[in-house]
């Protein structure tokens, strides 16, 4: 049978070859070529003992303080060679290439007062476990530009137990550390290398922009607490591929700042990439947003994801008191195996910094389009719960196909959208068939919903 071209057609084509345009400029295609260091000095010049007994964090004070004299002639390169190098905290600086062998393991010191205690976040207003500061991380810097840590698979490992262990037993005077934090900086790279064994959160960047997380490798054990593998928060343009993650928490997990905290300092997160990424985690999700998304969320685009043996998929949290927004997220290609919920949405997460929040900051949620998922023993398809006087609006479901081991698969409450091609059959809340007036709504479907409208014409998806 031959098709005629419509209007439509041609309408629904130029709005998805706009779509596709805008939709692919992301940091991951606008990343540059690594910069090439002058200068190059190895850690043992310094003194540094790699017999995984001796602490070596003057050293790393050391030799990054000779370094900074070569900041503005091109930067320059500190070199780990294969050996177990303990240490504390140590603080990089710009135009700083830290690179490791393939043999080299940075190990954290266990001894808490080698990682110094900081002021807490201005967007968090106090430690995200306990009041007041918060230890600072192994790897950490601020107010950065053209900072690179890379090396042929070398391991950053931060021997956490001993923290996971305070936590538990209720031993921790201030907020554990995470592995890499870099604050304020632009034009990081994170590539090659292993991190494991975090005491907190294992990456993360804040107030940060163009961030490129590549090719790396993030292990703890699945009942770690909170070792979520790479946390962008009030961060632009991130690029985070071709990740292998296994941890306690999330995986990703995108934060900006927390209740009135992060309402005030309103620093959004936006323009955050992420594809090929494969994991598994205990408690936590594949990817997660929030729950503190306080100063705003917009712009996220995940695709060719694949999580096992997981309790979440994916995760929006939140709760009243939280402010901000989450908007624009877009994920495709999503392929799940033994996970007990593949999609939830949590309007009550709780958990706030004090009793100051203001329980009538409601968050704004809407435009969140997920398509492309297949699953194999799934227990929930879908708990989405959004907020009462405050739904989850323009939520958009297409092409997912679950097999299912518990009912109802799908428990919907406070949410709004649209649906094509879920199986089983989701929430009559999001029952709707997407349609073309939709298309401002279901963020970047339009590609989708034209073949879905060229299908209509066969009748296969008309409307029940
Ligand atoms: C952030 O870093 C830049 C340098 O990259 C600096 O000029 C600026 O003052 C820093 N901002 C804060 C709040 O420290
Ligand atoms: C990933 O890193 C390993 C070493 O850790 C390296 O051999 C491999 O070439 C890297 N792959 C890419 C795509 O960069
Ligand atoms: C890097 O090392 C980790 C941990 O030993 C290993 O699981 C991973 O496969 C290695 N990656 C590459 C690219 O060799
Ligand atoms: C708590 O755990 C830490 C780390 O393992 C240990 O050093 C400490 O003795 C423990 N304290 C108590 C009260 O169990
Ligand atoms: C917490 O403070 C107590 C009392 O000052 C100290 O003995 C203990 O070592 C501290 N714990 C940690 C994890 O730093
Ligand atoms: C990772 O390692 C590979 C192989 O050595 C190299 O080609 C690539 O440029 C590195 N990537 C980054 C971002 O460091
Ligand atoms: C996000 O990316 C778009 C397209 O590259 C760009 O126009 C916009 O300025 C970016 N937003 C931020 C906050 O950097
Ligand atoms: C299904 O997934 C659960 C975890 O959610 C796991 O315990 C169980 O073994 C899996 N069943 C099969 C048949 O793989
Ligand atoms: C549905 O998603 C699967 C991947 O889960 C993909 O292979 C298939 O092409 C998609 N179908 C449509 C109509 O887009
Ligand atoms: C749906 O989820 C809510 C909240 O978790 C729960 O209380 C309710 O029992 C669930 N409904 C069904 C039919 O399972």
């Amino acid at each position: 049978m031959k098709r005629s071209i419509t209007l439509l057609d041609v309408l629904l084509v130029l709005v998805s070859f706009v779509t596709w345009v805008a939709g692919d400029v992301s940091y991951c295609q606008q990343k540059t070529p690594l910069e090439v260091r002058p200068h190059s000095v190895t850690i043992t010049e310094f003194g540094a003992v790699g017999d995984g007994k001796t602490l070596n964090t003057k050293a790393f004070h050391n030799a990054i303080f000779y370094l900074q004299s070569f900041a503005d002639k091109g930067g320059a390169q500190l070199f780990v060679p294969a050996g177990r190098w303990l240490t504390g905290g140590f603080v990089l600086i710009s135009h700083l290439t830290l690179l490791l062998d393939k043999e080299a393991i940075i190990l954290g010191s266990t001894d808490s007062d080698d990682w110094p205690i900081v002021d807490a976040l201005p967007s968090y207003g106090r430690g995200r476990e306990l009041p007041g500061g918060r230890h600072r991380s192994l790897i950490y810097g601020e107010n950065l530009v053209d900072v690179i840590i890379t090396g042929d698979n070398g391991t950053v490992d931060g021997q956490g137990s001993v923290w996971w262990n305070r936590f538990r037993n209720g031993t921790l005077n201030y907020t554990r550390p995470h592995l890499v934090e870099l604050m304020n900086s632009s034009e990081v790279v994170i590539s090659n290398l292993t991190f494991k064994n975090s005491p907190f959160w294992t990456i993360h960047p804040v107030y940060c922009s163009q961030v490129l997380v590549q090719n790396v490798t993030i292990l703890a054990p699945l009942d770690s607490p909170n070792t979520d593998g790479i946390d962008p928060d009030s961060s632009n343009n991130v690029c985070i591929e071709d990740c292998y993650i296994s941890t306690g928490d999330d995986l990703i997990s995108i934060k900006s700042g927390w209740d009135e905290y992060g309402i005030s300092y309103a620093s959004p997160s936006s323009n955050i990439t992420i594809r090929r990424l494969t994991g598994e985690t205990g408690l936590g999700a594949g990817i997660a947003i929030g729950s503190e998304m306080s100063g705003g969320i917009s712009n996220v685009h995940a695709d060719s994801l694949r999580f096992f043996n997981s309790d979440h998929g994916i995760r929006i949290k939140t709760a009243p008191g939280r402010g901000g927004y989450i908007r624009k997220v877009y994920i495709s290609d999503l392929t799940l195996t033994n996970v007990r919920i593949a999609i939830r949405f949590s309007g009550q997460f709780g958990e706030h910094p004090d009793e100051f929040y203001d329980l009538k900051a409601l968050p704004r949620i809407e435009k969140i389009s997920i398509k492309d998922v297949r699953g194999e023993n799934i227990s929930t398809a879908g708990l989405l719960e959004g907020l009462k006087d405050d739904n989850f609006i323009n939520i958009c479901l297409s092409n997912i196909t679950l097999s299912v081991t518990k009912q109802p698969a799908w428990n919907c409450s406070y949410v709004q959208g649209y649906s094509n091609l879920v199986s089983p059959r989701t929430c009559d809340l999001l029952g709707g068939k997407i349609y073309p007036d939709h298309l401002s709504d279901c963020y970047r479907l339009s590609n989708h919903l034209r073949s879905m409208v060229g299908r209509k014409k066969e009748g296969s998806i008309l409307p029940c």
